[in-house]
């Protein structure tokens, strides 16, 4: 069976990005009434294991991936790097090499991006990033069906984005450019995204606005969409914090955008932070939808990296 691996959006591209979404959407709406552990009815990755590898911490990645695969019919095995040889030194490439004899499929949470690439290079199964200090894709698939859900096209989105210009940033970005999407991005000076996502987005159609106005960037936006300003591994700098002060998305924000606005946020949330309790807590807010659709997303993403998807 041909595998894929999923390190990027791109490495999907915007037909498979549509057809998994369809395909979530569909597969989420079949499961009314099912346990939530309990197979989808085609069971289609009956037998198969996934192994789940973590360098950073993971409440919903963890989770989600686990249930993603009970109800695709498979299983999933977990390896901390605090309690496995990766911990100890053992290269990724052997690690690689090793899980591809035993497992079906590998999903890595890392730091560096070049290691979860060196994870691709020698496996000989399917890996999925569940987030690097790069990106953080299946975050970004999620939060594609969430938009869908609640009625929205994603051709000409308006998204308005607060804060840090981390990984979360550069998937959305990536998406932007694949699904033709406009992104207004309000970072302070010098935290601003990898130029290289802005361009690529840029060079895909869509329109990105870099500003510094979050009053601009929130007007008549469909989506407002943070996250934390400290991301796992970065220094907690006051210099940072108090950059970041200005660009908390709360119900002032929440007025400019268009009255049926949606916020996004991919968790966990620091209310009182990037986040007001008011937003956070509001009607407008959608994050535990988004939350769950970690689930629905992921399992599209297996499906595709295991050749059963297209
Ligand atoms: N959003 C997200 O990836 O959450 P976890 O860090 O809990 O996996
Ligand atoms: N930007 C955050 C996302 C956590 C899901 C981080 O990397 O820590």
């Amino acid at each position: 069976m041909a595998y894929q691996h999923f390190l990027d959006l791109s490495d999907a591209g915007a037909n498979v990005i549509a057809a998994m979404i369809a395909d979530a959407v569909d597969r989420k709406a079949a499961r009314t009434g099912f346990g939530k552990g309990q197979p989808d009815s085609d069971a289609p990755l009956a037998g198969k294991v996934l192994a789940l590898v973590f360098e950073k911490n993971s409440t919903r990645t963890r989770v989600s991936f686990d249930i993603a695969m009970r109800q695709l019919g498979g299983s999933v095995l977990i390896l901390d790097s605090a309690s496995s040889q990766l911990g100890r030194g053992e290269t990724i490439a052997d690690t690689a090499r090793v899980l591809s004899r035993m497992v079906d499929g590998i999903m890595m949470r890392t730091d560096d991006h070049a290691k979860i690439e060196e994870m691709a290079r020698h496996a000989t199964v399917p890996v999925i990033n569940g987030l690097t200090d790069r990106s953080h894709p299946c975050q970004i698939a999620a939060d594609l069906l969430t938009v869908i859900e609640q009625g929205k096209s994603l051709p000409g989105l308006e998204v308005a984005w607060f804060g840090d210009g981390n990984n979360v940033l550069h998937s959305i970005l990536e998406a932007a450019g694949l699904m033709k999407f406009n992104v207004r991005v309000a970072t302070p000076t010098g935290y601003e995204p990898v130029v290289e996502f802005v361009d690529k987005a840029r060079a895909g159609g869509a329109t990105i606005t870099m500003t510094q106005d979050v009053g601009e960037a929130a007007r008549d936006a469909d989506v407002l969409v943070t996250d934390t300003w400290i991301s796992m591994g970065q220094e907690d700098a006051d210099e940072k914090r108090a950059a970041m002060q200005p660009y908390q998305v709360n119900a002032a924000l929440m007025a400019e955008a268009k009255s049926d606005a949606v916020f996004l946020h991919c968790l966990p949330a620091h209310v009182g932070e990037e986040v007001s309790d008011e937003v956070f807590e509001g009607p407008q807010s959608v994050v535990f939808d988004e939350a769950e659709n970690r689930i629905h997303a992921q399992k599209s993403v297996l499906l595709w990296g295991f050749g059963l998807l297209s």
